[in-house]
């Protein structure tokens, strides 16, 4: 499987379906949301709107409503439901949509940087999605060695200088997509596992210390949201189909 995506962002029909096989990621220009602002703060619900109040800064506090209330009003398109009535619940910090308000078993994930959002939505596979802002400036080697694994860190250091920039994202994306597929807590084992980083090499999950099956059990594709931006998403299982939707607001 060719894990890249040519960036073809449509327009999507009013009506939304999605089945088992499918992965619909959501491209959400926050800039473009603004113009909202108020209608989305007026469909969050007590504890989202006392969680904006805790950021510190009002670009923090703004962004958070434009995601969430974003995230409600796709989500509820797909439910067929007012945006408002939606719940969720949180294991480790990572929202899922309440199983009594879920008929279809939609899971979901989001991401935001910079001025974009990105939402994945699957029926009932398990989903992580990461968008980045590249930042040329970061000591992209050091943080690598921080946080990456020893193959990784190896496959970074041997690239020549000017690719380097480009296979760090590649591989921050794509192990912050399977991590927040599988939920797992921040800043936990991601030396444990790792990613494909090579320029040419296809987006995948290599390796893993706990259980060599885990491998072939997720798709890693990598999406390319905006000029300056690198994104990538984890999805279970093979045979996905992936579309990309631009949210108009
Ligand atoms: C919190 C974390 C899940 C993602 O954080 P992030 O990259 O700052 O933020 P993103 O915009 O990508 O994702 C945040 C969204 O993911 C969701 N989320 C929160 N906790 C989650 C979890 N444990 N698993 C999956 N998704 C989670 C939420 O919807 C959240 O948005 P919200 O706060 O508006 O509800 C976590 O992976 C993290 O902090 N990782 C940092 C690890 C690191 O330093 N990596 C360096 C290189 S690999």
């Amino acid at each position: 499987m060719n894990n890249t995506n040519p960036a073809i962002w449509r327009e999507a029909a009013e009506e939304l379906s999605i089945d088992r096989n499918d992965v619909q990621v959501w491209r959400v220009d926050l800039r473009t949301a603004r113009c909202e602002i108020e209608q989305l703060r007026q469909i969050l619900s007590n504890d989202e709107l006392q969680r904006a109040g805790r950021f510190y800064g009002q670009q923090h506090r703004e962004r958070f409503i434009l995601a969430r209330g974003t995230l409600r009003r796709i989500l509820g398109r797909y439910m067929n439901i007012h945006p408002e009535k939606l719940g969720f619940s949180y294991i480790n910090s990572k929202p899922e949509i309440m199983p009594e308000l879920d008929g279809k078993r939609l899971r979901f994930n989001i991401s935001h940087a910079g001025d974009y959002m990105l939402a994945a939505i699957t029926a009932d596979r398990m989903i992580g999605v990461d968008i980045e802002l590249i930042s040329v400036d970061r000591p992209h080697l050091r943080i690598a060695e921080r946080f990456f694994s020893h193959r990784e860190t190896t496959t970074l250091r041997a690239l020549p200088e000017p690719q380097q920039i480009g296979a760090f994202y590649a591989c921050w994306t794509r192990k912050e997509a399977y991590i927040k597929a599988r939920g797992l807590g921040v800043f936990r084992g991601l030396d444990c596992f790792s990613v494909s980083l090579a320029p040419g090499e296809a987006a995948a999950l290599t390796e893993t210390e706990s259980d060599p099956e885990e491998i072939k059990r997720w798709t890693i594709l990598d999406i390319n949201p905006a000029s300056g931006y690198r994104a990538a998403a984890a999805v279970e299982g093979g045979d996905v189909k992936f579309r990309f939707y631009d949210w108009k607001p």
